[in-house]
């Protein structure tokens, strides 16, 4: 999988693409990522990349020029299957939506800023908006880096047990069960006997009840929703 991130802040991705996971990712070749500065594609000459609303208001608004531009330039190396804009009132991040993401080839991310951009981008220029989560945040980029992460840790071959990611919380629509390490004591807090039994069946069906125990006690609508 490749993805394109367009965003004004490109210093805000260095060290989130070149740790853990995504670093992971894109040592064994299963994954790559460009950063696009946005300023590089405004062609006036002081590198503008806001204007103000028409109609006036307060806030400054993303201009369609150096975005068309910029997505031009990449849309003529690659065929995207989504162009996501980042946006608090798309669509809502969720696992089945980073479940469709991960099949899909080439994704390019447009990070939202300032007031909102020129809604001309938003009818014309992208495929689909996506939020992640009810709050407003100052701009798109952590929006970005939380879409990427969740989709690439998704990708065959990027967790070293292929069933790890099977096991998520949501991916059945139930949270996770406990888990526990080393010791099995401390100061008298005890990991549950059946972890230590050794009986493979009887864990997994005490990490099955504790998953829907726990899906009933913190997020109930998960269950009601089927
Ligand atoms: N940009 C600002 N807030 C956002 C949110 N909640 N999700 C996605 N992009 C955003």
């Amino acid at each position: 999988m490749h993805i394109d991130i367009i965003t004004l802040f490109p210093d805000m991705f260095t060290e989130i693409f070149s740790q853990s996971i995504l670093k992971r990712a894109q040592t064994k070749g299963l994954f790559t990522v460009d950063i696009h500065n946005l300023r590089d594609y405004s062609l006036n000459k002081n590198h503008n990349v806001d204007d103000y609303p028409y109609g006036g208001g307060a806030g400054m608004v993303m201009m369609i020029e150096p975005v068309d531009n910029c997505l031009a330039h990449l849309k003529a190396k690659r065929n995207y299957d989504e162009i996501i804009y980042t946006a608090p009132d798309g669509e809502r991040l969720s696992q089945s939506v980073s479940n469709e993401l991960a099949l899909k080839e080439n994704l390019c991310i447009l990070c939202g800023h300032y007031k909102g951009v020129d809604e001309r981008i938003r009818e014309h220029l992208v495929t689909r908006e996506i939020s992640i989560g009810d709050y407003v945040l100052s701009g798109g980029e952590l929006a970005a880096a939380v879409i990427a992460d969740s989709v690439v840790r998704l990708l065959p071959g990027v967790l070293n047990d292929e069933t790890s990611a099977l096991t998520d919380s949501f991916q059945q629509d139930l949270v996770s069960p406990p888990v526990y390490t080393r010791p099995a004591d401390y100061k008298g807090w005890k990991v549950p006997d059946v972890l230590l039994s050794g009986h493979d069946k009887m864990i997994d069906q005490w990490r099955f009840e504790q998953a829907v125990e726990r899906t009933r006690e913190r997020r109930p609508e998960l269950l009601s929703d089927k």
